[in-house]
């Protein structure tokens, strides 16, 4: 089936096209503490993937191990349908894996442009080339370019969240892994991130495998969500058809209460 066009406010991504990430029946344990129970999971080309569920779920751990921060005790982590189970995120992030950590972990002291500089060495590219991104990411980011100079820990809440994004993309990523991006951020701030990220899903094509704790907000922006409770996938299908289905509210609620 080529070209699903699975929601209409999304852009288009080829749901027969090979997943760049693949969970197969992932477990991964805490010492003798199982906290995910084979996860199966697929991000493909274009897609932006939702992961739902209560507190104390799983979803962190499931973005710690696709980016190589927790082994799977079974199961297969694959990039590009090879497995990449035991190698370290340095490896994944080779592949074309990213990580946009929460709003403010951006380096506080340095510049926005030094900020952007310290992503891109995570590939040790030279220095013309590093340049030459960091003017495409202030082309996407005009904000960002009109405070090149300014020290990235006295930008605003957004502000700083926009400059994380930015980072993150230094490194010519095609799938973004963001947990929580809009954590402590104003509910205005929410409503940008979340644009924002819709944004460069469309306009850069990105993959996006995200956490978002408003349930409702992540699934207007994604094309697939995957709800978690107790470490295990219990509902998965495409976002706009579990947009306003209990099953979803039942899955926080019954964690909620335990
Ligand atoms: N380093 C650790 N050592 C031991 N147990 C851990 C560790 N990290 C997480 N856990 C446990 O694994 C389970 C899943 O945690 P995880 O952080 O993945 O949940 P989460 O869905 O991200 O929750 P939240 O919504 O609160 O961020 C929890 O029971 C947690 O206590
Ligand atoms: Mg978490």
């Amino acid at each position: 089936m080529p070209d699903a066009d699975i929601s209409g406010a999304r852009t288009s991504f080829d749901a027969s096209a090979e997943p760049i990430l693949e969970f197969d029946r992932v477990v991964v344990h805490y010492g003798a503490s199982r906290a995910l129970n084979e996860v199966s999971l697929r991000v493909r080309p274009g897609e932006i993937v939702s992961l739902l569920g209560g507190n104390a779920s799983g979803k962190s751990t499931t973005m710690k191990t696709a980016l190589g921060l927790l082994k799977p005790s079974s199961g297969a982590v694959r990039i590009d349908g090879v497995e990449v189970s035991g190698t370290p995120p340095s490896t994944r992030i080779r592949a074309g894996l990213a990580s946009v950590p929460e709003a403010r972990r951006v380096f506080p002291a340095m510049t926005v442009q030094e900020n952007l500089f310290v992503g891109g060495y995570i590939r040790k590219e030279r220095r013309s080339i590093l340049a030459a991104r960091a003017a495409e990411m202030f082309e996407h980011f005009p904000r960002l370019a009109e405070r090149r100079g300014q020290r990235a820990g006295t930008l605003s809440g957004g502000e700083q969240q926009m400059l994380a994004f930015a980072r993150a993309l230094m490194s010519k990523p095609r799938l973004i892994c963001m947990d929580e991006p809009t954590m402590g951020l104003s509910p205005k701030f929410v409503d940008r991130v979340l644009d924002e990220i819709a944004r460069l899903n469309r306009e850069l094509g990105l993959a996006i495998l995200i956490v978002e704790q408003q349930a409702e907000l992540a699934l207007s922006i994604a094309h697939t969500a995957n709800v978690l409770r107790t470490g295990e996938i219990v509902l998965h299908g495409p976002a706009d058809e579990l947009i306003g289905d209990p099953a979803v509210r039942d899955a926080y609620l019954g964690k909620a209460t335990v």
